[in-house]
């Protein structure tokens, strides 16, 4: 069945840390953009907060079909454009006050197994948020062993990864790899049994593969360039990462952006040393508090980061500045 012709999800998304964000970010005010709309929760929350409007953006058919009720009820306030964060400057079309971006994938897109997410449903091996352009199966079936093994370790941080890659080749010899489940049994059993408490040996190659299938850290860095060139003076950007190569991405760019540190690699020449284009709201990440993790296990691995735009030009911060993996993706995003 087509995603788009789906059910829509009973269980909705719970929106994480949006209580500390709203805190952290207050007086909300203006023009806000939620990059990654979803279901909508932080776009809700910041016009309860007192925005005077929200442009939300999603690359996903399905957040647009689910918006229909939220977007009547606040008819004149609320917008929802299809398209990339990437593109959040362009797409607005206005200076901002605010950029809000809760990365990577919805429960509503996790908990539909047609959506090939998950690990722990069968389904279709696709993985596409934006539902067009090649899925995992494409990726898995056509890639060559040393661009999966690549992805599986700078995606995923798999130490295994060339072992899993093998299997993957050797697998698909056999016969295409095209659900969910195939693919976690070729990779589990590459690994060994997880103990009790211990992840799904497949958590980081499907973390990793997802990642390569929708371009998610080039997303990022261009994303946040676009954040920075939309914001006003005294505009916020609030970023919730989900894992440690998103939250680094994140905290790269802000510390470049707010000139604490030019560079974060000390054996890398020092770049240009320029105008601090942001300051921070707070020195530390922000994760969730002990409610919060007892309410929803996503917020586990939450980080917040927020940055308030100077007056200072918009500059761009090479990827490499940003921890951006560096291999060959043989013409791929
Ligand atoms: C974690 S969910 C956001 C949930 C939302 N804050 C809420 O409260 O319902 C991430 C959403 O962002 C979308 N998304 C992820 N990356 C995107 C990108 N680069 N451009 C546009 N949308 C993106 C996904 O399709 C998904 O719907």
């Amino acid at each position: 069945m087509p995603a788009a012709a789906m059910a829509p999800p009973s269980d909705p998304h719970i929106p994480v840390l949006l209580g500390p964000l709203l805190k952290a970010v207050a007086p909300v005010r203006g023009l806000w953009c939620d990059g990654t709309f979803g279901a909508g929760g932080y776009a809700l929350g910041l016009l309860a907060a007192g925005a005077d409007r929200v442009i939300g953006i999603d690359r996903d058919p399905l957040a647009h079909r689910m918006a229909a009720p939220l977007l009547a009820a606040h008819e004149g306030r609320l917008q929802l454009k299809h398209g990339t964060f990437s593109n959040l400057d362009t797409l607005a079309g206005e200076p901002l006050d605010g950029v809000v971006l809760d990365l990577g994938v919805s429960s509503m897109q996790l908990d539909q197994a047609e959506r090939g997410f998950s690990f722990q449903k069968d389904g279709p091996l696709d993985m596409r948020m934006s539902q067009d352009g090649p899925s995992a199966a494409d990726l898995v079936n056509t890639a060559d062993e040393a661009e999966i093994a690549d992805i599986l370790y700078h995606y995923g941080e798999e130490r295994a990864s060339r072992r899993i890659a093998r299997a993957i080749l050797e697998a698909r010899a056999q016969e295409p790899i095209s659900t969910t489940l195939r693919l976690a049994e070729i990779i589990a059993r590459q690994l060994p049994r997880p103990k009790p408490g211990q992840s799904h040996p497949a958590t980081r190659s499907f973390q990793a593969i997802r990642i390569a299938v929708n371009a998610e850290f080039s997303e990022l860095a261009a994303g946040l360039a676009a954040a920075e060139r939309a914001l006003k003076p005294g505009g916020k950007l609030a970023v919730v990462s989900f894992h440690s190569l998103e939250d680094r991405i994140v905290k790269r760019f802000f510390l470049a952006a707010s000139g604490q540190e030019a560079n974060a690699n000390r054996y890398a020449p020092a770049t240009e040393t320029t105008e601090p284009r942001f300051t921070m709201a707070t020195r530390k990440a922000i994760a969730a508090d002990a409610t919060e993790l007892a309410q929803n296990p996503r917020s586990r691995s939450a980080k917040l980061r927020i940055g308030i735009r100077t007056d200072a030009p918009a500059s761009a911060i090479p990827p490499a500045d940003l921890g951006l993996p560096t291999f060959s993706r043989k013409g791929r995003r």
